[in-house]
């Protein structure tokens, strides 16, 4: 089997779907591995380097043409699926939500198409879990970032020129990213408070030393996956209204909440915003998906009244080291569970749950309801 690794085809991505430190495991898999020239640049691996553990190197166009497996960051054109050869499969971040043509074309063309945004949330899955490898490293840019445009430092200091008071640091939304912020904010000394309409997690806000705000909204809760339900209108109209008071006293607001497959909820209007001191810093890290927060915009930095609203695109890039390693695991432990060493391709055995969730084309067949 081969199996190609793409370069990421847009700038502010800088992350590699191979990584020096674990492209070890599909070489002992026994397959020919194949990598897009400069797949590794961002993360500062040259050609050269991939070249002299026995990885091949080659064009995109070659890799499309040859490849039994892709394993990519990103969706790929129309025009690069029809170079590929049927029966092959594209293992990787497709945005399935956002790329729906992407879904019936694989289907029409019989490619294979695995999307690791649905690994189901089961233990056993856990290892593969793209989301929360990449969620958990953007939510500790957020806090890096955010603290690079505040004009104050973060902890306390008690100096002879007079006592400096920690930030105040508010996390709206405590999934994975969030967990992170808090836990960075904290260890960077700021003082944090946190909300999520999941009541569940108060006590891991507690468990980080940030204190949970209450705001009871009745009746919220979440799916079987572990994701928030959508509130009603009244539901985040009252969220609004009292979590103002707490983004008031913040330096540092930084929101993290979304509802999976659906546009991320608008948590911080204009009326908010307006009574944060000038100075202050929003981070909306929901920008992507619509944005939690009102004005915010994808890779810019607003300013309204003094308060800087920040919206900077794949952030788990920015550490993109780190993010291509555990991103490099989370592929390479799908292929190693599902690989077939007799056939030397991968076992679509659809008995199993991480198949039957992740796998969204097999065959020509859409095999995932949703997009069916
Ligand atoms: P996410 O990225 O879908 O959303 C981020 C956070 O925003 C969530 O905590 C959600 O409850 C919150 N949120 C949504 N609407 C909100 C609102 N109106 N106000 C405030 N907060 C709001 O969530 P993520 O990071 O994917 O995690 C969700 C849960 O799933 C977490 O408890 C996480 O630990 C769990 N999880 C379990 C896994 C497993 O068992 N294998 C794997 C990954 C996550």
């Amino acid at each position: 089997m081969i199996i190609a690794a793409l370069k990421s085809n847009t700038d502010s991505d800088t992350r590699s779907p191979i990584h020096l430190d674990t492209v070890k495991t599909l070489i002992d898999l026994g397959a020919e591995v194949w990598f897009e020239e400069d797949v590794g640049k961002g993360i500062n691996i040259s050609n050269e380097i991939f070249e002299e553990i026995g990885l091949k190197n080659h064009t995109r166009e070659s890799c499309l043409k040859n490849a039994n497996l892709i394993i990519t960051n990103q969706a790929l054109e129309q025009h690069e699926l029809e170079q590929m050869k049927s029966n092959s499969t594209i293992l990787g971040m497709v945005s399935p939500f956002s790329n729906q043509d992407l879904i019936k074309s694989c289907s029409k063309l019989k490619i294979n198409l695995v999307s690791m945004e649905f690994i189901p949330r089961i233990t056993r899955a856990q290892k593969m879990d793209v989301l929360s490898s990449q969620a958990n490293l953007a939510g500790y840019v957020a806090v890096i970032e955010s603290a690079k445009y505040l004009s104050s430092a973060l902890p306390m200091m008690m100096t002879a020129a007079g006592t400096l008071k920690p930030a105040k640091v508010f996390v709206i939304g405590v999934g994975v990213a969030g967990l992170q912020a808090i836990a960075t904010a904290k260890r960077l000394g700021a003082r944090v408070e946190a909300f999520d309409t999941r009541d569940v997690v108060e006590e891991q806000v507690n468990s980080l030393g940030a204190k949970f705000v209450k705001i009871d909204l009745g009746e919220t809760g979440e799916t079987d996956q572990g994701y928030a339900k959508e509130l009603t209108e009244e539901q985040i109209k009252k969220q609004k209204e009292l979590q103002a008071k707490v983004c008031e006293r913040s330096d540092i607001v930084i929101t993290t909440a979304q509802l999976f497959g659906r546009p991320a909820p608008l948590l911080i209007d204009n009326m908010t915003i307006d009574k944060m001191s000038p100075g202050s810093v929003i981070f909306d890290m929901a920008v992507e998906s619509g944005g939690n927060v009102e004005g915010s915009e994808v890779d810019k930095i607003i300013e309204r009244n003094g308060v800087k609203i920040i919206g900077i695109s794949n952030l788990a890039s920015k550490v993109s080291n780190h993010a291509s390693l555990a991103l490099s695991n989370n592929y390479n432990n799908w292929i190693s569970d599902f690989y077939d060493k007799e056939s030397s391709g991968i076992n679509f055995n659809f008995e199993d749950e991480i198949i039957q969730s992740s796998v969204l084309v097999y065959e020509g067949k859409i095999t995932n309801e949703r997009f069916q």
